[in-house]
């Protein structure tokens, strides 16, 4: 079973897809985390990001996975676990240039379709519904106003010590969703056949049970 679960920067559903996958026992993976990984490890090899050549070298000796510990899950760049360090502003700011890029989307589907081919699967992203999954056994997309997203966004910078206004995390969220919507490769879509939900009106228990209940009906 594929569930697809899509929509804009900071509209819920890293929390709602987590918390879907572990009610119904299924995996969880998180397709963001995999181009903010792509984009910390571009940076720290100081690969242009216009140097296709290059950024298929790397593409080809990468090795991204995912691991759960006692704290949850993490994701490994060539074993080093850099969960942290990908939700940080500096790879925030770059990870939507680095997204658009077609060779990094197609290795990236590559990975995301071999592991969910194999396992019950709920996949958040972008484009799971439109592209990665077209017929993925469940569509949602996930909304929320603008400033709901950037109070949620100000608490995860909080937890990894950074500080940022409101104001300036209002003005990344817009730039991020115009680059992530305008892109030719894969852009921010609500599938057609998908249901809309928005989280800002709801509790996360409550976002959870109305995605679990319709996946159960
Ligand atoms: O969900 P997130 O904020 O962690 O995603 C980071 C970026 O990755 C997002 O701005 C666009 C890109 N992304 C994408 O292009 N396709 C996906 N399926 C998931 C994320």
């Amino acid at each position: 079973m594929i569930i697809a679960i899509d929509g804009p920067a900071a509209s819920g559903k890293s929390t709602t897809s987590r918390g879907v996958a572990t009610r119904m026992g299924i995996t969880y993976l998180d397709t963001g985390a995999m181009y903010r990984a792509i984009t910390l490890g571009l940076m720290e090899h100081g690969v242009s990001f216009k140097a296709l050549g290059s950024i298929t070298e790397f593409l080809d000796t990468v090795n991204i996975y995912f691991g759960d510990s006692n704290s949850g899950n993490k994701i490994f760049l060539n074993d080093r676990s850099v969960t942290d360090q990908i939700r940080s502003s500096t790879v925030t700011e770059k990870v939507s240039e680095v997204s658009a890029i077609n060779v990094v989307r197609d290795s990236m589907v590559q990975i995301q379709r071999e592991i969910a081919d194999n396992t019950d699967c709920v996949l958040e992203g972008r484009d799971i519904g439109t592209v990665v999954f077209p017929n993925a056994d469940f569509k949602f997309f996930l909304v929320a106003g603008l400033e709901i997203r950037a109070l949620r966004r100000q608490k995860d910078l909080n937890k990894i010590g950074e500080k940022k206004t409101i104001d300036e995390i209002k003005a990344d969220i817009r730039l991020r969703d115009e680059l992530d919507t305008n892109r030719d490769n894969s852009p921010l879509l609500k599938a057609k056949d998908a249901i809309e939900i928005d989280t800002g009106l709801l509790t996360v228990d409550e976002q959870i049970d109305k995605i679990v209940s319709i996946i159960k009906q």
